[in-house]
């Protein structure tokens, strides 16, 4: 047992307790003895704030949300403590010193819409149901879909992290293979890949129970993929979704040359809802977060590429595979748009771009 933490620091208007391990606002964490923190996720649970806050908006009921792998409770913490609503937090973690200090840290904010557990989280999950579920695991989330698809209520709400990027985005494919039953892609569009078969993992999972996902808002970083996504009960629900789930041949991926020779199976449907990510934004501006200029530019993105295609081509990689020196993301986002095409930018890569231009065309705006 180590020495309390004695490092108090501030995510929106929440203070509280953690062993700071690491100072740098960027990339993965080290995972010590002592509960985790990485400051380097606070973007991450500033969106967990705004999807919580929509969510309760939008709900008739009372409504029950799980921080399920918890560590120093910061996530389920600041739910408590920045939503307004008609609603209780759960916050759960297995070890010893994340339940100490998540205690601590509860009693430090004074907070009474919450309760604490010391639970494996897929039997936590069996037992009781949520409205909200988030999964934040070191690596994949993969092990608590089941339990969490079964645990949550009619269009309620999963949030998982996966931070196995290795394993989504192609480095090790049999470990994607194994994990998530879809082969991967090492190339441009990994990043997108990756957020798809994370997807259509989770999608998989909900049609054994007749239930179908809505993701409402999905994004990829270098370090991390995350997902928002709503569960609908009923077979048409669950047929609407497996109807996006398939392999696709990799000469479907713009710009990609390796093996194998099918990609997937992966989500193929909206990584967004665009409604909800407007509503969010217009939430954004009155909730107080650290992290709004980074968030500001994200949901940008997001809500550009909403309607968008699946996968994007890059700008670097056209140019060296066409020989010729790259016109700038502003003329060919003018010109696919006044030939009539669907064109926005990736929050992949800043050199990204996505449309339902054939390749013919797009090969000539570049030239
Ligand atoms: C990455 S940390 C969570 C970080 C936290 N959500 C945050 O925003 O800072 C993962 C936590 O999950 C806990 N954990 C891992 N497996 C678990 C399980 N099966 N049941 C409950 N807790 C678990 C670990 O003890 C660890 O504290």
């Amino acid at each position: 047992m180590t020495n309390g933490p004695t490092d108090l620091i501030k995510e929106g208007t929440t203070e509280l307790f953690v062993y700071k391990n690491k100072t740098s606002v960027k990339g993965p964490s080290i995972r010590e003895n002592t509960p985790f923190y990485n400051p380097a996720m606070e973007l991450n649970r500033d969106v967990s704030i705004l999807v919580n806050q929509w969510f309760l908006n939008t709900s008739a009921k009372h409504v029950h949300i799980l921080d399920g792998l918890a560590a120093s409770g910061i996530r389920g913490i600041r739910l408590a403590h920045e939503l307004s609503g008609d609603f209780e937090v759960s916050i759960n973690d297995r070890n010893d010193q994340s339940f100490a200090l998540i205690k601590q840290n509860i009693e430090k904010n004074q907070l009474e819409n919450i309760s604490v557990f010391q639970r494996d989280l897929s039997s936590l999950l069996l037992g009781q149901r949520y409205h909200s579920i988030d999964i934040d695991p070191f690596g994949s989330p993969v092990y608590f879909f089941d339990a969490a698809v079964r645990s949550v209520y009619n269009k309620g709400i999963i949030s998982c992290t996966a931070t196995d990027t290795a394993a989504l985005c192609g480095v090790f494919p049999q470990v994607c293979f194994r994990r998530y039953a879809a082969w991967p892609l090492h190339g441009p569009s990994m990043h997108e890949t990756g957020l798809r078969i994370l997807l259509g993992c989770l999608c998989r999972e909900a049609a054994k129970y007749d239930r179908g996902i809505e993701p409402l808002l999905c994004y990829t970083t270098d370090h991390y993929v995350r997902l928002y996504v709503q569960v609908n009960n009923g077979k048409n629900a669950a047929n609407a979704s497996m109807a996006q789930y398939c392999s696709i041949p990799v000469k479907d991926v713009p710009l990609s040359k390796e093996s194998p020779a099918l990609v997937g199976p992966l989500w193929l449907g909206n990584l967004q809802k665009k409604t909800v990510v407007q509503e969010i934004r217009t939430l954004m501006s009155i909730k107080p977060l650290n992290t709004k200029h980074l968030l500001w530019k994200l949901l940008d993105l997001l809500e550009g590429e909403a309607d968008a295609p699946p996968f994007f081509y890059t700008i670097n990689d056209l140019s060296s595979e066409l020989k010729v020196s790259p016109p700038t993301m502003d003329h060919i986002i003018e010109q696919l748009k006044n030939k009539g095409f669907i064109v926005a930018k990736t929050h992949c890569t800043p050199t990204g771009f996505k449309t339902n231009a054939p390749l013919g065309v797009v090969t000539e705006v570049f030239k």
